[in-house]
């Protein structure tokens, strides 16, 4: 039997290439060799913009094709949405009456959430259950393994120590799930800081081979390189960041003594840059284009990911229902 991965991601709208290098690549090597589960995680986003959620179906929507663009492949790894698993809400439910308010209450993302996000009263029972609904989601599965980023671990600690209760007081039916971390370089924006999509200095999987040129061409470079013979360091520019990830070790080479000598020009150096996220994204822009007229292909793809989701979570929750006697 072959180890299972389960991750997933609030539906935050466009993804962009920190999301693809950070996390969708890594998913897409695991799909390969695990047996994968990732899902949107609608209810997640719920906790915290209840109040508004006009976006939420688009926004689903959209992560759902980055996903299918990035190479996620339904014929490899079952894809879903969470709210179409009802299985996520009665573990979850049975979880909470297992775990003990602290535990909750000192999950570190708590409190920093609700002071980063004053403008929205975060003081809700759902907002305080959402690692526990994560563990119910993670649980549900069995899943052995997380691949998540360094802010998730406490929800994975929470995750095992849950388990660990639940397996005392009833009967073991949890493993206790691993968070699975990747080192990924970090991707800087247009403008020098990580990239993101509250800076607006981010380049998304879903821009055209123009708006990624034009986002390239206007980016932030050294700033002492002011005439084309001014030498640079490109230690401190974003775009020498990106060769990094992005270019072969020869173009960096190149890169890194061009610029330091004053041997190319920075509109030189973006047009090498430009070439190697065209290799990277021509893959992309290629499924993209052939999921945007193709509607039904994506509602198969979720219809299907549910109904796996559903049968592998019914048979675990068949066994809690047993363990715990009801
Ligand atoms: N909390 C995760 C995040 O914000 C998303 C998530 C929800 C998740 N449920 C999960 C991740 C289960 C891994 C496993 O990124
Ligand atoms: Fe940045 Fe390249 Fe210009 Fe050097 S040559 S400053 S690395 S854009």
């Amino acid at each position: 039997m072959r180890k299972r991965v389960l991750s997933g991601m609030r539906p935050t709208g466009r993804l962009h290439l920190g999301n693809f290098s950070g996390a969708l690549e890594n998913w897409k090597r695991l799909q390969e060799e695990y047996e994968s589960f990732f899902f949107i995680a609608d209810w997640h986003a719920l906790s915290t913009d209840y109040a508004n959620t006009s976006q939420l179906r688009d926004f689903t929507h959209e992560m759902l094709i980055d996903w299918l663009s990035a190479g996620l492949d339904p014929e490899k790894c079952t894809i879903f949405i969470q709210s179409h698993v009802p299985e996520h809400a009665e573990l979850h439910i049975l979880l909470s009456m297992i775990t003990p308010l602290p535990w909750l209450e000192r999950v570190p993302t708590y409190k920093q959430q609700q002071q980063e996000l004053k403008e929205k009263d975060l003081s809700t029972y759902g907002f305080l259950g959402y690692p526990l609904l994560q563990s119910a989601d993670i649980l549900v599965y069995k899943a052995d393994y997380v691949p998540v980023g360094i802010d998730q671990l406490p929800h994975l600690e929470l995750t095992r120590e849950v388990a660990r209760r639940f397996n005392f007081l009833y009967k073991p039916v949890f493993p206790e799930p691993e968070a699975l971390m990747t080192e990924f370089p970090k991707i800087p924006g247009t403008d020098g800081k990580k990239m993101s999509k509250s800076y607006n200095n981010a380049i998304y999987l879903s821009d055209t081979k123009d708006e990624v040129w034009e986002k390239l061409r206007t980016m932030v470079t050294d700033p002492k390189r002011i005439k084309r013979t001014d030498p640079g360091d490109p230690e401190i520019c974003p775009v020498f960041g990106l060769h990094r990830v992005y270019s072969s070790q020869e173009i960096i080479q190149q890169v890194d003594k061009g610029c330091r000598t004053a041997g190319i020009g920075c509109i030189e150096c973006k047009k090498w840059l430009n070439n190697a996220l065209n290799e990277k994204l021509g893959p992309v822009w290629e499924r993209r284009a052939n999921l945007a007229t193709n509607y039904s292909m994506v509602k198969g793809v979720i219809d299907a990911g549910a109904k796996m989701a559903h049968e592998a979570a019914s048979t675990v929750m068949e066994e809690v229902r047993e363990v715990i006697g009801l």
